[in-house]
């Protein structure tokens, strides 16, 4: 029996999204504005010297720039909003608790891309 065949068992996210967008006019909200870009790579770091088994993806907006950083659980997961590099560590144990770790060969950081 797998995930997919017990409909009450939330589905386990492949990816985190985290929007990396910048607005250059002054009066428009930008999770890049909100530090997003710092965010990520405090994320990307912690997930790949923890062996969490998630994979980031940097994107566009996510329709949620007032309340940014977004970040969101995919496919179709819920939406992380307003985080700061704080908030970090905390996520971390989060994202290990509901993904896991990978069992793949730790590579050394400097030969991975984010
Ligand atoms: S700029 Fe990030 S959600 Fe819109």
């Amino acid at each position: 029996m797998t995930a997919s065949d017990r409909p009450d068992e939330p589905v386990k996210p492949k990816f985190l999204m985290i929007c990396v967008n910048r607005r250059f006019r002054a009066d428009e909200a930008s999770c890049a504005a909100r530090g997003s870009q710092a965010l990520a790579d405090a994320l990307e770091t912690g997930i790949r010297q923890r062996r969490i088994d998630i994979k980031t993806e940097r994107s566009v907006c996510l329709g949620h720039c007032q309340v940014g950083p977004s970040i969101r659980l995919a496919p179709g997961g819920r939406f992380i909003l307003g985080k700061t590099l704080d908030d970090v560590n905390d996520l971390l144990d989060e994202l290990q608790l509901i993904c896991g770790t990978c069992d793949d060969v730790l590579l050394p950081l400097d030969l991975l891309g984010s």
